[in-house]
């Protein structure tokens, strides 16, 4: 059984709401929190070797303490609520349900970083769900632990929601800082990171909704008891948003301990895969992440267990390994055309890109024509290759990494199901779709 930190009260009738989440314990991370000093807030953070939740795993007590802190110039957190990876949905799971965790975390971190106001910048598309936390923000102001003197400290805090328009881009941490200011969220440039210089040119730290609730379970159970828990340098819980072939999808709050075959198969998760069909491949941490096969899911290249955190993940670098990412658990079954799937994706980042950087603006459109004639039966041997040719043309030379982002589902695919593409050039059907032939476990 796994330990729960973020869910441990999320089957609780009412939890959204102020009460029932105080009579939890709720806000009591708060309380102890400003008794501390700032400094020893960030010290526990950094104890409990907390890692950003959004996907890239940046140590959260490191970027916090890269904090600028010029005279006379304010801090600002920024919630980046904008949970747009396909396949991630656990964030969304945290705001509708325990908002109170999300609004406990932010005014810690808040005075952990010395901002008087932060925001949420949610995607577009969570339409149904500012409303919420609106309501549990002025609950919490209601209730002293918001606004002007919170507790009697003579802190002050102020928590604004804003909405995205719809851009997946606007997730990229420095697009979204452009949002907030009111312009078109196009990706800045990288150094200055908006810990020296972000919003409105402020010092700034943009972290993850899962990132700050986690920062709750550290003040409650301290930073050292929080690193105890997972593995190396996987410390804590993680959660993880399941779908695509399995029973069970949903989100899970794994320890980082278990195995990626107990975490598909075993019924405390996703309960296997539907009609007894066999595992072709997953996508363990949104659609940016490479594709594994099976054989280096469950296994890697050394014949260890692979495991749900960081480092098993990553194993073997991009060749036989891919990456925790946000955590959006993928699963796609014998049954799944790889091709197609792969077109799909890249579909969605030609229509995401800015259109700042040539190799990510000319390119990701490119390889979904690729892909897309390949998937028709139209395609040619050298249509994969200049597919790999596009892709590795992308990777890294671009402002942000939504170029990446397109460049590596499209990599692992012909890395490692490069003959599901020579099938769709030598055969008018899809191989796996129409006939259920392929078994790569
Ligand atoms: P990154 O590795 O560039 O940066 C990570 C964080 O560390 C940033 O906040 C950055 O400002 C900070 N940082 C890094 N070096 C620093 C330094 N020297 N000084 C101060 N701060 C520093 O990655 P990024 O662009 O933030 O995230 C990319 C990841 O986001 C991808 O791996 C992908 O998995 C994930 N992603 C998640 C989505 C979601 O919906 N959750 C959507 C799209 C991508
Ligand atoms: Fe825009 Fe793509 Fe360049 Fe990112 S990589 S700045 S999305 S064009």
């Amino acid at each position: 059984m796994s330990k729960k930190l973020l869910l441990k009260d999320a089957h609780i009738e009412g939890i959204r709401y102020f009460d029932v989440y105080r009579k939890q314990g709720g806000y009591e991370a708060v309380e102890k929190a400003l008794k501390m000093t700032p400094e020893a807030v960030v010290e526990e953070v950094k104890t409990s070797g907390l890692r950003g939740r959004g996907g890239a795993g940046f140590p959260t007590g490191m970027k916090w303490s890269f904090l600028a802190k010029p005279e006379g110039v304010p801090r600002y957190l920024v919630v980046n609520a904008d949970e747009s990876e396909p396949g991630t949905f656990k964030d969304r799971y945290l705001m509708e349900f325990i908002p109170h965790l999300l609004i406990e975390g932010m005014i810690i971190s808040s005075f952990a970083l010395g901002a008087n106001t932060s925001y949420i910048y949610i995607r577009g598309e969570y339409s149904w769900i500012p409303d919420i936390l609106e309501e549990a923000i002025d609950e919490a102001k209601k209730n002293g632990f918001l606004g002007k003197n919170i507790l009697g400290t003579g802190y002050d805090l102020e928590i604004y929601v804003q909405r995205g328009a719809g851009a997946y881009i606007c997730g990229e941490e420095t697009a979204l800082l452009e949002s907030l200011e009111g312009k078109r969220g196009n990706p800045r440039l990288k150094p200055p990171f908006p810990a020296v210089k972000g919003l409105w040119a402020c010092p700034t730290v943009v972290n993850n909704v899962e990132t700050i609730a986690a920062v709750v379970p550290i003040i409650n159970i301290t930073g050292a008891e929080y690193a105890k828990i997972g593995v190396g340098r996987s410390t804590g819980t993680k959660l993880i948003s399941a779908c695509g072939n399995i029973n069970k999808p949903g989100v899970y709050e794994i320890d980082m301990t278990i195995t990626v075959e107990e975490f598909i198969y075993s019924d405390e998760y996703c309960g296997g895969i539907p009609n007894g069909k066999k595992l072709k491949a997953c996508i363990p941490g949104g659609s940016s992440v490479p594709i594994l096969p099976a054989n280096l899911l469950l296994k890697t290249i050394n014949g260890e267990p692979r495991y749900m955190n960081y480092e098993s993940l990553a194993d073997g670098g991009f060749a036989t390994g891919t990456m925790m990412g946000s955590g959006g658990f993928e699963v796609l079954d014998e049954d799944q055309c790889i091709v197609e799937h792969t077109m799909t994706l890249s579909r969605f980042y030609a229509h995401e890109s800015c259109g700042q950087c040539t190799p990510c603006r000319e390119g990701t459109p490119w390889m979904y024509k690729i892909l897309k004639k390949i998937e028709s039966g139209e395609g040619t041997s050298a249509d994969i290759d200049l597919l790999w040719d596009v892709q590795r043309k992308i990777e890294g030379n671009t402002i942000c990494p939504l170029g990446d982002a397109a460049a590596w589902p499209v990599a692992a695919a012909i890395r490692h199901f490069r003959d599901e593409f020579e099938w769709h050039i030598n055969n008018p059907e899809c191989l796996t779709r129409n006939y259920g032939l392929a078994n790569y476990a």
